[in-house]
């Protein structure tokens, strides 16, 4: 039965989205059907299409009592609405069904795991919210809260563990049948530990043992896990809150950190051996990953932070995108991320150049637009007299510009979105050490209507920013700071 909660958010969905007009939003990234996004949930495949659910508060641009929005996909990049499929509406939710994941069950149900709010009063008169997980199992379409939830409360936690972050479940189905999750929590010492649970059934839960302790090395409390083999590895991705910046890793203070080691599947047991971010850019956060039928490891995230949500434009009906989906693999011990492939069948339009001579800023006739894929190779006119600098500007006009610079003697990557129209002082630039070979660099650049998605030799590093300009800022340039060479292809997205 659908809560009375659950129906007024669905028919003001209908009604407000509405209001919202297709130019004002991304093109082939996902963005809320209204009012507020933040993090991806259950991302899965079930029934013939992708599933991605999403933190949503419909009722505003900003953050409110979280329900769950709804959309499916045949390719990852074309999107459509369904009806919101939860709603904070039961005594263990009634604050807020926040992060979780989703699965097929054998008998063909789709279930989802997600955590349940409530706000507790303390003594001292202020609120603190005790999380709990619980299971909803539906069609696709509707769902069920389970009647036994919460499934995971305070009872299941190790000693010492917070009831006050207990939160966002990732789970999967293991060969033998049976399922596991992953969960964030909060130690006594006041930092982050993953989490592990077992289950026979996808609705009985219990605790297995922790997987992964951050001893206050990587921020404090780790949300959203996620975690899976991948190319031989054991690989843990979270996203730690109060991070400190380590040379050019951690900047975002609410960050992404990837840990891969080795995982011993007999005794659950994950040994860290490198860890790095996920992303280098400015707004990202909040990762989840689907094993596609075709066995590809897709990931996804919220294409925001929550230290520049103050970016919002007051007067939009809507705040907050995803990701494009990004494939991932291991090379020589890193984390790689590849735009999905989906997206070369919306490639047109291209338009290629080899061995430009670039001195001085240059604009090449073909070479603009607001959603394109351009590939770009730089390399020095002379291997002797490297270039100092070399810029690739876009969604520019007379007026905005955004950019992405690369001085090889500080082998510094970095991105600068400060004249891209925003009015506010939230963070606009981001730096990264890149590798190259005196000056050579290979870029991927992804342009949707209201972002940029920089993919680093071949996926080893990628930078990611939302911007807010007008539409009508489309050109594209090319500048040295001495003299380089570039081969670049550009393809429209359509
Ligand atoms: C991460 C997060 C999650 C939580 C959700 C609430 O962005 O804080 O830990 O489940 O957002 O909306």
């Amino acid at each position: 039965m659908t809560s009375q909660t659950l129906r007024e958010a669905r028919t003001y969905e209908e009604a407000s989205e509405k209001f919202i007009k297709k130019e004002e939003r991304p093109d082939f990234h996902l963005s809320t059907r209204t009012g507020w996004l933040n993090d991806p949930n259950g991302f899965s495949y079930y029934n013939g299409e992708y599933h991605l659910f999403y933190q949503y508060h419909p009722y505003d641009s900003h953050w409110g009592p979280m329900h769950w929005g709804h959309a499916v996909s045949k390719d990852l990049l074309h999107w459509e609405y369904l009806p919101a499929a939860l709603a904070p509406d039961e005594f263990y939710d009634r604050d807020g069904c926040f992060s979780g994941s989703a699965i097929e069950l054998p008998d063909g149900r789709h279930l989802l795991m997600y955590t349940g709010v409530i706000k507790e009063r303390q003594k001292n008169g202020g609120f603190c919210e005790v999380q709990t997980q619980c299971m909803a199992v539906g069609d696709g379409r509707d769902y069920e809260k389970y009647e036994n939830n919460p499934v995971l409360d305070e009872n299941d936690l190790p000693e010492g563990s917070s009831r006050f972050d207990f939160r966002d479940p990732k789970m999967w189905r293991k060969e033998d049948g049976t399922y596991c999750c992953v969960i964030g929590s909060r130690p006594a010492d006041g930092s982050g530990q993953i989490l592990l649970y077992t289950s026979e059934d996808g609705f009985h839960w219990s605790f297995k043992k922790i997987l992964a302790t951050n001893n206050n090395r990587f921020g404090k409390m780790w949300e959203c896990p996620d975690f899976f083999k991948l190319d031989g590895k054991g690989v843990l991705l979270t996203s730690p809150q109060d991070m400190l910046p380590q040379g050019f890793e951690y900047h975002n203070g609410n960050g992404t950190l990837c840990l891969i080691g080795d995982y011993d599947e007999e005794t659950d047991t994950f040994t860290e051996e490198h860890n790095q971010s996920i992303d280098y850019g400015i707004d990202f956060y909040a990762t989840q990953t689907i094993l596609t039928p075709d066995g590809r490891r897709v990931m996804i995230a919220w294409m925001q932070n929550w230290d520049t949500c103050g970016g919002h434009v007051q007067d939009n009906l809507w705040f907050g995108q995803m990701t494009l989906p990004r494939e991932l693999f291991i090379k020589n011990g890193r984390l790689y991320q590849k735009p999905i492939r989906e997206l070369e069948d919306m490639r047109s339009g291209k338009v290629e150049y080899k061995d430009v001579h670039v001195i001085d800023t240059i604009h090449l006739e073909g070479i603009k637009g607001r959603k394109v894929d351009i590939e770009l190779s730089i390399a020095p006119e002379d291997d002797q007299d490297v270039y100092h600098k070399f810029s690739i500007r876009f969604a520019q006009n007379a007026q905005y510009q955004t950019s992405v610079s690369f001085r090889p003697k500080e082998s510094v990557l970095k991105i600068d979105r400060k004249f891209s129209g925003s009015r506010r002082a939230v963070i606009h630039q981001r730096r990264s050490k890149v590798h190259h070979e005196n000056g050579r660099l290979k870029l991927r650049l992804i342009l949707d209507l209201y972002s940029v998605e920089i993919f680093v030799n071949d996926g080893e590093q990628t930078m990611t920013a939302t911007m807010f300009t007008d539409r009508e800022a489309d050109g594209i340039s090319f500048c040295a700071d001495g003299a380089a060479r570039m081969d670049v292809v550009k393809y429209d997205l359509v």
